[in-house]
């Protein structure tokens, strides 16, 4: 079987995410009830950051500690990764120290480059093209808050503002799950033609679609979910604070008069950090039909569900004949153990 890694969810299938949203619920249904299921003992993963991360870091390493495994923080400027080491050479090593590994960097081509170099998994921890571990828990942050008698693919996301990784990531899930994803952003701040086309591909398989608008009535009315982000600037040409507000404040900005405009039902949805009074209000961020902490929370359920699925341990597990040899072998070395005293 070729290696998979998880750098575009783009390279899955529905079937696959819809699996992934259920292993998911179900591995956070258990640790509810108090069980941890032991899935990935003894199993390592590896985390590379190039750029700072509370809920990424800190997700990855509670999701190995809870099932049983362990992750190791490897932060820019404490692994020769960006000095005079390749990053093929890096992949070609950690994956004969690690069993898989995750990346968060500010070029996209470094994790490309890190998942065709390396024989273990390789999960993007976000690049600047896209978030695809913030898709999965988004997306299984919506299915639990459908509104009532209506699927995913009956729903309708608005993403306002500009067109970052995340929004971009949001077309890609929301277009693969069936669901009509609208970008609600001024030209110049709109996801690129030849990325909006995978959304479009994307939505004819699977009966969804896209709409990129600065109309405000056509993109809000009817919106099942509003979801933004930070305003930056479109890829590389970040913004400074002035030049934000003259180009977002305050048509973009995600307030009370622009829910009132969606669906009654309408949840907000945020990936954090967020920039309180910018991009949303106080009121918005903080309302009961805003989801921002389940969102935060369902990194977690993400996490447990793409190590589980890439590491596959039941595939892994040795079977009883290599136990009970390697269990003789240690045993005899233990016993005849040279320990010598200088
Ligand atoms: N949403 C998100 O990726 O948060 P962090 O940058 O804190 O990981």
């Amino acid at each position: 079987m070729t290696k998979r890694d998880f750098i575009d969810t783009t390279n899955f299938t529905q079937a696959e995410i819809d699996y992934l949203i259920q292993l998911g619920l179900k591995l956070k249904e258990s640790i509810k009830d108090g069980y941890y299921p032991p899935l990935l003992k003894d199993k390592t993963l590896g985390m590379i950051f190039e750029q700072s991360s509370t809920r990424t870091r800190v997700s990855f390493e509670t999701a190995m500690t809870q099932l049983g495994g362990h992750a190791q923080y490897l932060a820019p400027g404490q692994i020769q990764l960006g000095g005079h080491e390749s990053v093929g050479d890096t992949a070609r090593v950690l994956s004969r120290l690690v069993d898989i590994l995750m990346a968060r960097v500010e070029r996209h081509h470094t994790v490309v480059e890190l998942a065709d170099n390396a024989t273990i998994p390789v999960i993007n921890g976000m690049s600047d093209y896209n978030h695809p571990t913030q898709e999965l828990g988004d997306i299984i942050t919506m299915t639990e808050h459908l509104p009532a008698g209506k699927k995913l693919s009956d729903c309708k996301i608005v993403f306002v503002g500009d067109a970052t990784q995340v929004c971009v990531s949001t077309m890609f899930m929301a277009t693969k799950m069936g669901m009509n994803f609208v970008q609600y952003g001024p030209k110049g701040f709109q996801i690129k033609e030849e990325t909006v086309a995978i959304g479009r591909k994307n939505a004819e398989l699977s009966g969804g679609s896209v709409l990129i608008t600065e109309d405000a009535k056509e993109a809000l009315t009817d919106a099942d979910f509003i979801y933004t982000d930070v305003w930056y600037g479109l890829y590389e040409a970040e913004l400074s604070e002035a030049e934000r507000m003259a180009t977002f404040y305050p048509k973009y900005q995600v307030n009370k008069g622009m829910i009132d405009m969606a669906a009654p039902t309408v949840k907000f949805l945020h990936c954090l950090p967020a920039t309180r009074g910018e991009e949303v209000t106080d009121e918005v961020l903080d309302a009961p039909y805003s989801v921002v902490l389940d969102e935060a929370g369902n990194r977690l359920t993400a996490m447990r569900a793409l190590l589980v699925y890439f590491l596959n341990p039941h595939l892994n597990y040795a079977s009883e004949a290599v136990a009970l040899k390697y269990d003789a072998e240690f045993e005899l070395m233990l016993r005849n153990a040279v320990i010598e005293s200088n």
